[in-house]
């Protein structure tokens, strides 16, 4: 009830804003300071300062929807705790969707917390950015158009705007934000991790090397064996312990886990598009060395 009443405040604001309904099942965006947002996103927002505190040890796993969150999640939580015993959204709560569930949750959590958001840096108190270690992923747009398109919904968009805004931050601080992209986790899973839990000072010793622990924790967090996991296949994604998201399935972050499956869904003339649109994006940021080959046709 206290919920829909502050959703409810949000309505003057709202009303103001440009709004457009996103693909598949067209969930409401607003235009949000420069992002395309669902209201639990703004309202999340708003509420961030007062609901999450920083802390130095944090780490806090950033993406747009599709990109791989669900993936690096499990990597992340497998690289700090040796470990992945349940769905990857179970284990790294979003700081913005908090609100939804116990706002105490994330006090609750004992350091290193791993945590995600889908915000993008200037919709984030500056505290964060300032204070935690950040991950970002980033994916070939055209696959994350497509991944979006069968998912159903688009939010926190632009793409691209996104990414450059975590790429920047990625060039001024690498000690402080590490930005992989999905197409390297792919090629090389084990590496990934190596790097993801080195940036957050959980380096493997050569013992759990020479055992082969890389190996088994990269298969551990593969598509072929998150995605046939019950705990993955069944349920509701949720935001906090027992409260489910809107009838989110869990299954709805697995669905093919490829690079290029956009080429099966796109025309060349419009994967041509996409990638000449992202060039020009690209360009217009002016932003040297944004990872080679995104937005490039495969
Ligand atoms: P596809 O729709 O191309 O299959 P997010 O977690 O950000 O919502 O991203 C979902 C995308 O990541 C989906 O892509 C999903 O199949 C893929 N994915 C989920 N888990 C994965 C894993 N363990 N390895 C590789 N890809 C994965």
């Amino acid at each position: 009830m206290k919920l829909l009443q502050y959703e409810k405040s949000l309505q003057p604001l709202l009303s103001a804003l440009p709004v457009c309904h996103g693909w598949g099942r067209g969930a409401t965006l607003y235009h949000y300071n420069g992002y395309w947002l669902q209201l639990v996103f703004i309202a999340g927002q708003r509420l961030l300062p007062e609901q999450y505190a920083p802390r130095p040890t944090d780490i806090l796993l950033a993406s747009s929807p599709k990109c791989g969150t669900t993936w690096l999640k499990a990597l992340a939580f497998a690289a700090l705790c040796r470990l992945l015993d349940r769905n990857p959204h179970d284990l790294v709560p979003f700081i913005e969707l908090q609100y939804l569930a116990s706002p105490g949750k994330l006090e609750s959590l004992q350091d290193p917390r791993l945590l995600a958001t889908h915000l993008p840096p200037s919709l984030l108190p500056a505290a964060v950015t300032s204070t935690c270690r950040i991950i970002y992923v980033y994916r070939d747009p055209k696959d994350v158009f497509v991944s979006h398109w069968q998912f159903g919904k688009s939010t926190c968009g632009p793409l691209w705007d996104h990414a450059f805004e975590y790429w920047r931050e990625s060039r001024r601080s690498p000690e402080r934000v590490l930005f992989l992209r999905y197409e390297d986790m792919a090629e090389d899973a084990g590496g990934s991790l190596r790097k993801i839990a080195e940036f957050m000072g959980r380096g493997f010793s050569p013992e759990e090397e020479s055992a082969g622990a890389v190996e088994a924790l990269a298969e551990l967090c593969s598509f072929e064996n998150l995605s046939k996991q019950e705990v993955n296949k069944t349920g509701n994604f949720r935001v906090s312990d027992q409260v489910e998201f809107r009838g989110l399935k869990n299954s709805s972050f697995f669905r093919k886990g490829k690079v290029g499956d956009s080429a099966n869904y796109l025309s060349p003339e419009m994967a041509r598009r996409l990638d000449e649109f992202m060039q020009e994006k690209l360009h217009a940021a002016d932003l040297a060395g944004f990872p080679a080959g995104s937005g490039q046709s495969n």
